[in-house]
């Protein structure tokens, strides 16, 4: 069996939802509890076998790289002390993956930051991670899910879930027909639709899978919604040639991109923090 080796996380964008908390900070180092958001996606990859992560980074994202990489100082302050078990994680992390990164200077999109992570990836199938939704699998990680899934069928994997009707315009959705439980080819995608416009209340969230043929695809995709390069539009052109699939994970998905999504995730990992506690 071919494991996915490899994860790409686009994080340019400014995250302006949250400001000022991000004028100068990343959004995707805002914590949710004692975690911040890129960390959770990262330590989902990881579960998946996709240990080489890519990060799209941009202009204010340095907090990024310094948080994938050993702070021998702060180690070296904590050794000994009941404060070590803090780091646990993130050093299970720097022992298991690897961390590369390229910028991409301008905002021109989903799809477009996708491109610019070609030179990460190659030419061998990829996940990708928006940070910003935030995923607990159900038994196993959505990535892990989605993994199986392309080892069964061979082309892109999409993410979905179903979101009241009057949501749609902020997703892409899709349309298709049912494969197998949960797994649907793709016959329509559309990028953040009007209601009434919609195909389906079947929204893409932020877990991808996608095969390396993507990129040319994207390289003539023209731009879509708001004048960006949509992923969606993309692979809306790929599904029109190949077999595109879009996967209803089991689990829980909070957007926090969101501010209500946010403190959502928050109240239910201190939960889960509270039960650790003990
Ligand atoms: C992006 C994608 C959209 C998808 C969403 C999931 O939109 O363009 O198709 O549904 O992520 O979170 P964004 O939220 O970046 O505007």
């Amino acid at each position: 069996m071919t494991t996915i080796r490899k994860c790409l996380f686009p994080a340019a964008g400014y995250g302006t939802r949250f400001l000022p908390a991000t004028k100068s900070m990343p959004k995707e180092m805002l914590p949710v509890v004692d975690k911040p958001l890129i960390q959770y996606g990262v330590e989902e990859a990881m579960e998946a076998g996709m240990c080489n992560i890519g990060i799209v980074t941009g202009r204010g994202k340095r907090a990024l790289a310094d948080h994938f990489d050993v702070s021998y100082e702060l180690e070296h302050q904590i050794s000994g002390s009941s404060k070590e078990g803090l780091l646990k994680d993130i050093r299970r992390i720097l022992d298991g993956c690897t961390f590369s990164y390229t910028r991409q200077s301008e905002m021109k999109g989903l799809g477009h930051a996708i491109l610019t992570g070609e030179s990460l990836v190659g030419n061998e199938p990829f996940g990708v991670v928006l940070a910003d939704d935030l995923c607990v699998g159900e038994g196993d990680g959505v990535l892990t899910q989605m993994a199986r899934i392309y080892q069964k069928y061979r082309c892109c994997v999409v993410a979905i879930e179903e979101v009241p009707h009057d949501e749609v315009e902020k997703y892409g959705v899709i349309a298709g027909s049912e494969l197998e439980d949960g797994v649907y080819v793709v016959s329509d995608m559309v990028e953040k639709p009007q209601p009434d416009d919609a195909p389906s209340n079947l929204a893409i969230i932020g877990r991808y899978i996608l095969t390396p043929d993507i990129f040319d695809v994207i390289r003539n995709t023209p731009p879509g919604r708001n004048g960006e390069i949509q992923i969606t539009d993309a692979l809306q052109i790929q599904a029109e040639r190949n077999m595109v699939l879009a996967y209803r994970f089991k689990g829980r998905r909070f957007d926090c991109g969101s501010v209500h999504g946010f403190v959502e995730a928050t109240n239910y990992f201190y939960e889960r923090w509270k039960e650790t506690q003990d």
